[in-house]
């Protein structure tokens, strides 16, 4: 195949309007960012209507922003891929359409790229990683652990049987009034906090399985911050009583991640032999988290491998590089925008409550 095939990617599942261009070879020619979160950080979290009329406003200039930073236009790319799901179906039809359109006028082949295979994929871009290796994919949707075998091969151990991880952070903040995204703010007031002040659960520590849970968390959370309010007798909470909650919060994920995660590097390492630990999404971008599980990997004798920030948090590179990794096997534009859509529609449901694919 190719290393000088150049595809246009396109990104619109959740709130940022993205869109990269990519060479086959690896080179990122360019790499345009609209981020919603302004719009959406008055409500606490993604309002899926107003992230569907923001992509359609943006999607077009984002795109022409990206050729222009490429140094191309249209006559210059071989292929097009948008994400076609998992993820507000609105986004994503607006991705899609654009993709499809383009496709159509240009008889380019079209690729509708799975948005967690684009996660998944990320590190081959930057680090060259092999497969077969374990992906911890933490975002503000989703929580799984998935064997990466190949394009198209996941084997999922793992998902969680209620929040993400994001979630997780992105709920509390909202509780303890820190606005959105909740990752990163709870991450820099954690620097101030002691992680030991606050006793918060661990769900599912030392369970057989590799599933996740999260909401039990956010409940205690809750509970304890109600507290601070009702010791202090005033509000707002104290400012060292926020920061404690926030470190106190931000180790109980990790910890909860790095025990799942232990799970599954003993029954990747029992099928495959020891490899590459791999975390990607948004939450992959947290320092304490990333310790906690770099740790872990060494112990058990994994590499551990993190896509670069701009690549762990959604993007459209991660996506043109999905799809060029099967760029001979392109996709039909009769493809329909699909809200859920597992990596591995073979896996196990976790025990207990509902799934989250
Ligand atoms: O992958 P992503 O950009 O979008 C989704 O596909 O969800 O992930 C966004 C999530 C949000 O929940 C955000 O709070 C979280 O990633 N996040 C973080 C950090 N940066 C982003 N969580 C913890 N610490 C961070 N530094
Ligand atoms: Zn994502």
């Amino acid at each position: 195949m190719s290393t000088s095939f150049i595809m246009l990617g396109i990104e619109s599942s959740c709130d940022e309007t993205a869109a990269a261009v990519v060479r086959a070879d690896g080179i990122v020619l360019a790499n345009e960012v609209a981020s919603q979160m302004e719009v959406h950080a008055g409500y606490g979290g993604v309002v899926p209507e107003i992230a569907a009329r923001a992509h359609l406003d943006s999607i077009d200039r984002v795109i022409a922003a990206s050729l222009n930073a490429a140094g191309l236009d249209l006559d210059g790319i071989d292929g097009v891929a948008a994400t076609g799901g998992p993820g507000l179906i609105g986004g994503v039809l607006v991705g899609t359409v654009t993709a499809k359109a383009i496709a159509s006028a240009r008889q380019l082949p079209y690729f509708a790229v799975n948005h967690l295979e684009g996660h998944a994929l990320s590190p081959r871009l930057t680090d060259k990683v092999d497969f077969p290796y374990l992906l911890l994919l933490v975002s503000g949707g989703h929580t799984q652990l998935l064997a990466v075998h190949g394009p198209g091969a996941y084997e999922r151990y793992g998902t969680t049987m209620d929040d993400a991880a994001g979630e997780a952070f992105d709920k509390s903040a909202k509780i303890m009034g820190l606005g959105y995204p909740g990752g990163p703010a709870i991450e820099q007031l954690a620097i101030l906090g002691d992680a030991k002040a606050i006793s918060l659960p661990r769900p599912l520590k030392g369970a057989p399985h590799c599933h996740f849970s999260f909401s039990g968390l956010k409940t205690a959370l809750a509970k304890r911050h109600a507290a601070c309010v009702a010791d202090d007798s005033q509000a707002p909470v104290e400012s060292q009583d926020l920061a404690n909650l926030a470190a106190s919060l931000q180790r109980a994920i990790a910890d909860c991640l790095a025990d799942r995660t232990k799970r599954a590097m003993e029954r990747f390492a029992e099928a495959h032999g020891a490899s590459t630990l791999v975390i990607a999404g948004g939450v992959a971008a947290n320092q304490a988290i990333f310790e906690t599980l770099s740790t872990l990997a060494q112990g058990a004798g994994f590499a551990i491998s993190v896509p670069p920030a701009w690549l762990c948090t959604d993007n459209a590179a991660m996506i043109a590089w999905a799809a060029l990794e099967r760029r001979d096997q392109p996709d039909s534009l009769d493809f329909a925008p699909r809200p859920r859509w597992p990596l591995d529609p073979q896996a196990s449901p976790p025990p207990g409550r509902g799934v989250r694919s």
